[in-house]
């Protein structure tokens, strides 16, 4: 099944022409949709945001969450997740890494053995970080996918996975410091890599490519546990390889489920990606959203329904859906005639409800965007992939389970990402959001 994935990724890897434009890196990356197993899409994702905010209350309080081993836990919502193709040391090994938003930490070694070549220092310390809740299941490309456009820079193919068990994943293991080359002729030197010593869970997946804060990375070494360890990115910006310390990250809404549809541009933004101006706003400073990549926003329903007001939460590519606080949801709820559908744990509304559902607008320092009722579907030809009735109409809005005010308000997940073309400013502490080609979409 593995093998499989990472032929047709480097099949098509080599068909991108390496040629070196600006200093971007463009990734392709491609959906998938396959969600079994006994666990909604919901409990995958409240399981990877419980986990999130208990770890940054824990960390910001300087309590530990239990063993040491628990302080370093990072969940991984497998829901949605990325693959690229990673080459390691010099020969190089190739490894399918997850692309996360939400984790910081390179991981590698999983299913296909790490090989100490040349360009491999150890450094003698060990890394711990697990991403609980889920396996994963990798199936492989369809074979005649069209090549992606590829604007500038280099090109590899990604592909997201959908987690269909229930376990917790760990990777222990050892840090080295390495070669790392992410895309044909982009090669970053000294990248601290975590290296697997054995692993439960990551099934056909060699590791994570963490590219969320640094801070994420304190307490996952050991001995020396207050070293944050850059990301590649970082090291990409200190290197000189990219001139800016950013990330673009586009996604297109999709009724099919598997399709190579995304792009993730280190160094810059794709202007084909986006229409309009990209708006910034700061990563927000109220805690513990401010240890991730964290914004305050405020959002309305219709004309006048306030469904929250300036609070602070996250943007996350590894959750799902849209999370809302339960006063909020519970507003969205009353105001759409929702309920809550005991298979799928989604919201569900009639065709009559559906036909009067109104746009949410999310203001975010001062700007608004407007995610369209068509916006706050599952995609109906989806439904039987993650256990709902074909003819039902299931909402991607769900409650994060908490009340309000508890500086982690709230997740624009994947869903809400694929509206928006979406900046992770590292140098300028800002994230930024453009409208694209596919936010008025009706697809779903
Ligand atoms: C989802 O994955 C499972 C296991 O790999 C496979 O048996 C099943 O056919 C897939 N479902 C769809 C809808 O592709
Ligand atoms: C290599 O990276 C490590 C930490 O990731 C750092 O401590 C060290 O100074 C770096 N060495 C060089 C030569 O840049
Ligand atoms: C989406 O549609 C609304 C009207 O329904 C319009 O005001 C807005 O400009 C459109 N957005 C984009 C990005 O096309």
């Amino acid at each position: 099944m593995f093998s499989s994935l990472l032929s047709v990724l480097l099949a098509s890897s080599a068909l991108a022409s390496p040629v070196k434009v600006n200093s971007f890196v463009t990734l392709p990356i491609s959906k998938r949709v396959n969600l079994t197993g006994t666990r909604t899409l919901l409990e995958r994702d409240l399981a990877r945001v419980t986990h999130l905010r208990d770890k940054a209350h824990a960390r910001l309080s300087g309590q530990p969450l239990a063993s040491r081993a628990v302080i370093s836990d990072q969940v991984f919502n497998e829901a949605t997740t990325y693959l690229a193709a990673v080459d390691v040391g010099t020969p190089p090994t190739t490894f399918a890494l997850i692309i996360d938003t939400g984790s910081s930490n390179t991981w590698v070694g999983a299913t296909t053995p790490f090989v100490n070549t040349a360009t491999t220092v150890s450094t003698g310390q060990s890394v711990a970080v697990s991403y609980g809740s889920g396996d994963f299941q990798v199936r492989h490309y369809p074979p005649n996918l069209p090549e992606l456009n590829k604007p500038q820079g280099y090109g590899a193919p990604c592909g997201i996975t959908f987690s269909l068990a229930d376990h917790r994943a760990l990777l222990p293991g050892t840090e080295v410091l390495d070669t790392v080359t992410l895309a044909p002729g982009l090669t970053i030197t000294n990248q601290s890599i975590g290296v697997a010593s054995s692993s439960d869970g990551f099934e056909g997946v060699d590791g994570i490519l963490g590219i969320g804060p640094v801070d994420l990375t304190l307490d996952t070494l050991s001995p020396d546990t207050n070293s944050a360890i850059p990301t590649v990115t970082d090291n990409l910006f200190t290197q000189g390889t990219i001139t800016q310390n950013l990330i673009g990250i586009s996604f297109e809404p999709t009724n099919v489920d598997e399709i190579q549809n995304g792009e993730l541009t280190f160094g810059g933004t794709d202007s084909t990606k986006f229409t309009g101006e990209i708006h910034f706003a700061p990563v927000t400073t109220v805690a513990p959203a401010s240890e991730f990549w964290g914004i305050t926003q405020s959002v309305r329903y219709g004309a006048s329904t306030t469904i929250f007001n300036n609070l602070a939460g996250i943007v996350d590519t590894g959750t799902t859906l849209l999370l809302l606080p339960t006063s909020g949801f519970n507003t969205y709820t009353r105001a759409t005639g929702a309920v809550e559908d005991a298979t799928t744990g989604l919201l569900r509304v009639t065709n009559a409800q559906f036909n009067k559902l109104q746009s949410l607008f999310f203001t975010i320092n001062g700007q608004t965007f407007e995610f369209t009722a068509n916006a706050q579907l599952w995609p109906r030809a989806l439904n039987t992939a993650i256990g709902g009735r074909a003819n039902n109409i299931y909402l991607i809005v769900s409650s994060l389970g908490a009340s309000t005010e508890t500086g982690f308000d709230f997740v624009n997940g994947f869903v809400w990402l694929e509206r928006f073309y979406s900046v992770f400013d590292t140098t300028n502490k800002q994230i930024g959001f453009a409208t694209t080609p596919f936010t008025n979409s009706t697809i779903n």
